[in-house]
């Protein structure tokens, strides 16, 4: 095994489970390790450390090796300073550019150690006067310096916690039915913890929500200041609009749940009634709109964006189309979020899980496990799955927090 490298890699890694990640890694890899150095954490606070000595057959086994222990926390022992390459054309980056996770990341600019700003997966990294930030590719230009190769790169991948606010025991699996009442005591708990942080608690939002009759429980939450943002796309809108108008939802009577005659206007008809107005915040300013998602939000002063889809009616004039745009609109709101509570949109919750840092706490209810399962499936600690009905959910939450 010709090529070798000495990686160290620092926190609560037995169990986190990235100690044997680490070790699976190589073998997959088919390359070997030897364990040079390993300090177990002695205390529920105190780290574990480890120092590796890893060996690939080939140089391209070794940097992808390198690439995905990276990605894990474990980086070369002595690397030296980031390599930075100026980008020649707007949105185009050198090759071997530097592609980020959603872990807390420094690089080494000369002799210091530096955080990256903005973390999110799938950006690049920007130094800019001694500080680095992450950057899509489409927001590149040309002159920026950017981050290529695995040198000078340190992730710091969220371990799990001890218990704090039982987190670490709802993350241990997608719940079921049985267990939504201790979800939502846990997800009250959090809500609560966060506000007293004074981080924003963002909701991210599906029409489903409408239609099981979860508008009451949400309205409550942003009525009373549980809520800091709303995320969704036009149907929730359109749907939340048509219950507040005309009592259904997708022409479906809310009060015992029968067809209405005609109601398959309804929805349209709101979207009628809302351009009529000028808009959702002329609409609850001039009295039509008297109730429902959108209304408190306008009314408590709760930002809401909508984001445009392919599948949509209307739109309403709030709903921006322009995806880039509605992109940023979600990153704006999610900025200085502690907490994400994503209802019923496998749409929105993905992309929003997406655009988040690990160390953001998410709260992902569907009725589907699989969607569940991936809003989840990212990284330890960072998101549980509730797996049942949103507008139960949303009912026993807004009771758990009156
Ligand atoms: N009239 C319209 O304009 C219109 C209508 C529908 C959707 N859309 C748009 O299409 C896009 C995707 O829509 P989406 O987010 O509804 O679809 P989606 O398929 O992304 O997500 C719907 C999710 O709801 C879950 N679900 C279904 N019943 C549930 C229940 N009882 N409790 C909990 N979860 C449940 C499903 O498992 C699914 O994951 C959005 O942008 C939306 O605005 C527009």
């Amino acid at each position: 095994m010709p090529f070798q490298e000495v990686v160290e890699a620092q926190g609560h890694l037995i169990d986190s489970h990235i100690m044997e990640n680490i070790f699976d890694k190589v073998v997959e890899y088919h390359g070997r390790f030897e364990v040079e150095q390993f300090r177990i954490g002695r205390t529920n606070s105190e780290a574990s450390y480890l120092r590796l000595k890893v060996e690939a057959p080939d140089h391209e086994s070794i940097e992808r090796l390198l690439a995905s222990l990276l990605e894990l926390g474990c980086a070369p022992v002595d690397s030296g300073a980031a390599q930075l390459a100026e980008v020649e054309r707007d949105r185009c980056a050198p090759e071997d550019f530097y592609s980020t996770t959603n872990h807390r990341t420094y690089v080494r600019i000369g002799p210091e150690w530096t955080e990256v700003r903005n973390q999110r997966m799938d950006a690049l990294i920007v130094v800019r006067e001694g500080q680095a930030f992450c950057r899509r590719l489409r927001d590149l230009r040309a002159g920026d310096r950017i981050v290529v190769g695995l040198r000078g790169i340190r992730v710091a991948p969220e371990s799990k916690e001890r218990d704090r606010l039982a987190f670490a025991f709802m993350s241990n699996g997608i719940s079921s039915e049985r267990q939504v009442e201790t979800a939502v005591r846990q997800t009250a708990a959090l809500v609560r913890h966060t506000l007293e942080q004074k981080q924003k608690v963002v909701v991210v939002a599906g029409p489903v929500v409408v239609h099981t009759g979860g508008v009451a429980g949400l309205a409550a939450l942003i009525r009373r200041g549980s809520v800091q943002a709303l995320l969704s796309g036009n149907a929730l809108g359109v749907h939340d609009a048509e219950a507040a108008l005309y009592g259904t939802s997708l022409g479906i009577r809310l009060s015992d749940g029968r067809q209405e005659e005609h109601g398959h206007r309804n929805h349209m008809r709101a979207i009628n009634a809302i351009y009529r107005a000028g808009g959702v915040r002329q609409a609850v300013e001039s009295g039509r709109l008297q109730s429902g998602i959108l209304y408190e939000c306008v009314k408590a002063g709760v930002p809401f964006v909508l984001a445009g889809s392919l599948r949509d009616d209307g739109p309403l004039p709030e709903t921006i189309t322009d995806m880039n745009a509605a992109q940023d609109a979600y990153a704006r709101e999610l900025a200085g979020a502690g907490l994400v509570l994503c209802l019923g949109s496998m749409l929105h919750s993905i992309a929003t899980g997406n655009m988040l840092p690990s160390w953001v706490k998410i709260v992902c209810v569907d009725i589907n496990p699989a969607v569940v399962t991936k809003v989840s499936d990212r990284g330890t600690g960072q998101a549980v799955g509730v797996v049942a009905d949103v507008g139960l959910f949303l009912d026993l939450l807004s009771k758990a927090l009156a």
